[in-house]
């Protein structure tokens, strides 16, 4: 199975997200559009960030009624991205709705991915705001197995729980772990995190990064040493 770096263009505008990506030359990073610049540059933004040959995860995840949610992924089915997501809080019944939506006439559809719990979010958080009175695992365990039973492709969920979730729902269900950053860096707003080696030793599919790598000095030469810790090489 193909095992890539993702990074979070959280970028406020179309311009300057082009802008970062043309440093890469020659190298066509798996991109992730999220919810800031989606917002701000319009549907255009996943036409122009895959005509410059990137694979693109669109992060909006979805959480409304079924019937909203499928009517959304049938529209967003159309943009050409590569991955899509659903918070699995949603429920099954939802999830249903949104692979429904999405799969294209031919059959075909983009991956689809549920979002657990947050990697911001802890167990005391889950606990004291969101009444939720179970351990953090037993949850993103219980909501990946609905994710699976309800015929998506995988989650996204903390690297920490990666190979908790291949036990649970097989390892060909993906993991997408955001929640990476370097062991010389500041973990920032992002509560349940290792690094790119570590995630490659928990069983990650993919990494998303975002800020480590959109934030550093140099992006590309981080990206990079991204991609060599994750895929292999040496881990620093
Ligand atoms: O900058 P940073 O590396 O923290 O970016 C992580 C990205 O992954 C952000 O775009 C964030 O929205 C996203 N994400 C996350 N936790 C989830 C799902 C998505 O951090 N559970």
């Amino acid at each position: 199975m193909a095992k890539d770096v993702i990074i979070a263009c959280d970028f406020p505008s179309a311009a300057r997200t082009l802008r970062f990506l043309e440093q890469f030359e020659g190298e066509r990073p798996y991109v992730k559009i999220g919810m800031e610049l989606f917002y701000a540059a319009g549907p255009n933004i996943v036409r122009a960030v895959r005509d410059r040959g990137h694979r693109v995860f669109l992060d909006l995840k979805l959480c409304d009624i079924p019937n909203t949610v499928g009517r959304s992924m049938r529209v967003l089915r159309e943009l050409g991205a590569d991955m899509v997501n659903v918070h699995a809080f949603g429920t099954k019944r939802m999830m249903e709705a949104a692979v429904e939506g999405l799969t294209r006439p031919d059959g075909s559809r983009p991956l689809l991915v549920a979002v657990t719990q947050l990697t911001s979010t802890d167990e005391t958080r889950m606990r004291e705001e969101l009444l939720i009175d179970r351990p953090l695992e037993d949850v993103v365990l219980h909501y990946a197995a609905n994710a699976r039973d309800a015929g998506l492709d995988g989650v996204v969920c903390s690297p920490l729980e990666a190979a908790r979730v291949h036990a649970r729902c097989g390892a060909g269900f993906l993991t997408v772990t955001p929640g990476v950053r370097f062991s010389d860096a500041d973990a920032g707003d992002q509560a349940r995190i290792t690094t790119p080696a570590g995630a490659r030793a928990l069983g990650s599919d993919y990494i998303v990064v975002g800020r480590p790598i959109t934030g550093a000095d140099d992006p590309v030469a981080t990206y990079r040493r991204c991609v060599k810790e994750f895929l292999g090489g040496s881990a620093t």
